[in-house]
């Protein structure tokens, strides 16, 4: 694919792994980049995988993830601020820094993945921050590629198998009446646009939106979900001013497992825009999430 090794920042994370596994299946030699490295089980001798400790809050370690570096991706994520580390140091100052360094270092190709919705002048300090980082990306690496993924499923991720196990209660809450609509892609979809991304000759398009091929509702998905499981259970309708409140009060946990910002994400629709480029565009089909639910919820 290319001469040096692709550097994967975030590459033990959900996405990241997935990246790391296209790009190895292709023969390219990856780098896995994260604070605690780690290789993939499925990893075998003579795979062409390499470890490196980096925090794309430290200069130094960044420098070193991307010596000799043909291309990198950022896939660092931080889903809850807390006192110790800000959204603003990871998805502005650490993309930014990252994209300095890796001009700096001569990478050819640098992708860094976003969301659907970011905007900077969101209510939601998470959203305001992957806009903001966007922005410090393109300035410092001008001829670089924004990836915004609508939410990821797959086998092992975090979304359905919230919803599967939200399915054991005796009642269902609801984001407000469930009516927000959402744009699910599968994991290993976004991974393959990556590869595509990293591998062709450089597209004209420096953004793209990836959502799955079903649009929808977060009811129906719980209802899907539901089905799956074979269980009957209401849902219940819980407005978002109660959903921010339970947010604030549970805020002053160390691991809060709902935060104010993902109940002003769950407020607006995550569907691709007009404007961006798509999976039409890299000419991928995006498999749905009716079709693979069963394969990722194999398990319970
Ligand atoms: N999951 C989704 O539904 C979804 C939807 C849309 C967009 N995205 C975007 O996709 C990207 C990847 O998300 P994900 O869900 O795959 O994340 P994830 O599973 O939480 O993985 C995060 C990765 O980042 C690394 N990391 C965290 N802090 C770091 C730091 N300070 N320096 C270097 N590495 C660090 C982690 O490894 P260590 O902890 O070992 O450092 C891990 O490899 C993010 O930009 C996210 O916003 C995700």
């Amino acid at each position: 694919m290319t001469r040096g090794p692709i550097t994967v920042f975030g590459g033990t994370g959900f996405l990241g792994r997935a990246i790391v596994r296209e790009l190895a299946d292709a023969g390219q030699r990856v780098r896995i980049a994260a604070r605690r490295p780690t290789l993939p089980d499925w990893a075998e001798d003579g795979d062409q995988l390499e470890l490196v400790t980096a925090d794309i809050r430290d200069e130094a370690s960044l420098e070193a993830a991307l010596a000799g570096a043909s291309a990198a991706v950022n896939a660092v994520s931080l889903y809850v601020a807390s006192r110790r580390v800000s959204f603003a140091a990871i998805h502005v100052e650490g993309a930014g820094r990252l994209a300095r360094l890796a001009r700096q270092a001569g990478i050819e190709r640098l992708v860094q993945i976003s969301g659907i919705g970011a905007t900077a002048d969101s209510s939601s300090a998470y959203v305001r921050a992957r806009a903001r980082g966007e922005a410090a990306v393109l300035d410092a690496f001008p001829r670089a590629i924004i990836v915004r993924p609508g939410v990821l499923f797959g086998p092992h991720d975090a979304f359905l198998s919230t919803l599967s196990g939200l399915t054991r209660l005796p009642v269902i809450p609801l984001f407000g009446q469930g009516e927000t609509r959402l744009q699910p892609v599968h994991v290993v979809d976004v991974a393959r646009a990556l590869i595509r991304l990293l591998g062709e000759p450089l597209t004209e398009r420096r953004l793209f939106e990836l959502g799955g091929p079903d649009v929808m509702r977060y009811r129906d998905i719980l209802t899907l979900v539901l089905a799956h499981r074979k269980r009957d259970r209401r849902l219940l309708p819980v407005p978002f001013f109660i959903w921010r409140m339970l947010a604030t009060l549970l805020s002053v946990l160390p691991d809060p497992p709902l935060t104010r910002d993902q109940v002003i994400l769950m407020q607006r629709d995550n569907v691709v825009g007009d404007g961006a480029g798509t999976f039409h565009h890299l000419g991928i089909v995006p498999r749905s999430l009716r079709e693979s639910l069963p394969e990722c919820l194999a398990t319970e």
